[in-house]
């Protein structure tokens, strides 16, 4: 197990592990690392070294929960384009060389009728997926773009994560039936080739499900309760200004009331508010209008139209 730094050679930090090429890879970081740091190889190539390394460590750490970083340290833009890329790859690299594999290994001899029917299978998986991209690449993302830009979309984090699964069950049910029931020719290289792609390839998008459910969903979470945090503060402000100078609707209600002689106990009931509310009003309209008697008040609300002359108790 190993917590990568900023600070550590890029390149010996590949060898150690090469299953980091893959990360590399799809943050668009190209080989040639020469000596350089994690941090100057991000830096040079537009990446956020944060994000790589929270990625790289969860990765590299078989998805150990230990190893989740601190979401307010991640970079969503960053983490978004790891992510599409990942979906790049899977559906135009990794599945279709699997499916090539499964070709060679149908085409190789043995039970031709469940062969067919394992690449079926595979071919229906392969949709499911794809339809799983899309729906984040579709919905999910340009979602967090909107609330990054501050001008969220109706949808929340909550929704994806509630339906979210890491798309490889299905893979690994695959791998079963032809591990435990295909019946292969013996020396069918093929076919245990393209087997070897599918762990591989089911291990990835495990990975990748849950890079999506322990990074992506924490960050984004954390946008949408700041987001709503200052929309309500922003409320909160222009509410207050309100206050100070114009009257709310309710205000307007209870002068009504009050000039129409109603006492405040009466206009609690009629309002279904309680007494305090109503003097917490008649304050507050004693304040904005600088107005405190209800003499003075029901030539304010005839001046203003709130009633008619006929209507008021003189
Ligand atoms: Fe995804
Ligand atoms: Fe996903």
């Amino acid at each position: 197990m190993h917590n990568y730094l900023p600070t550590d050679k890029m390149a010996e930090l590949i060898s150690q592990d090469y299953s980091l090429l893959q990360v590399m890879s799809r943050f668009n970081i190209p080989l040639g690392v020469k000596e350089k740091s994690v941090d100057e190889v991000c830096r040079t190539n537009g990446v956020d070294t944060d994000t790589f390394l929270a990625v790289l460590n969860f990765i590299g750490n078989a998805c150990n929960h230990k190893y989740i970083a601190d979401p307010a340290t991640l970079s969503l833009p960053s983490l978004m384009s790891y992510l599409r890329q990942a979906h790049n790859y899977f559906l135009d690299f990794s599945f279709p060389a699997i499916r090539r594999k499964l070709i060679g290994a149908v085409n190789g001899g043995g039970d031709n009728e469940s062969a067919l029917l394992i690449l079926q299978y595979f071919d229906n998986y392969v949709r499911e997926v794809r339809d799983h991209f899309e729906y984040e690449n579709a919905i999910v993302f340009p979602y967090i773009d909107s609330l990054i830009a501050n001008t969220p979309t109706a949808f929340n984090i909550d929704t994806f994560s509630a339906q979210h699964d890491s798309a490889a069950k299905k893979l690994t049910e695959l791998k079963n039936i032809i591990i435990r029931y295909y019946d292969a020719p013996a020396g069918s290289y093929a076919l245990h080739d393209a087997l070897l792609d599918i762990f591989g390839c089911e291990e990835e998008l495990k990975a990748h499900g849950l890079v999506e459910e322990h990074l992506l969903v924490p960050a984004v979470k954390l946008l949408e309760q700041e987001t709503s945090a200052q929309k309500e503060k922003a409320e909160q402000e222009s509410d207050d200004e309100e206050s100070s100078s114009t009257l709310t609707q309710r205000e307007k209600e209870v002068i009504i009331h009050v000039v129409k002689g109603l006492t405040n106990k009466e206009i609690a009931d009629k309002l279904y508010i309680s007494l305090n509310t109503v003097l917490t009003h008649r304050r507050n309209i004693a304040r904005k209008l600088e107005i405190h008697s209800p003499a003075g008040l029901t030539i304010y609300a005839i001046i203003n139209g709130l009633v008619e002359l006929k209507d008021v108790s003189l």
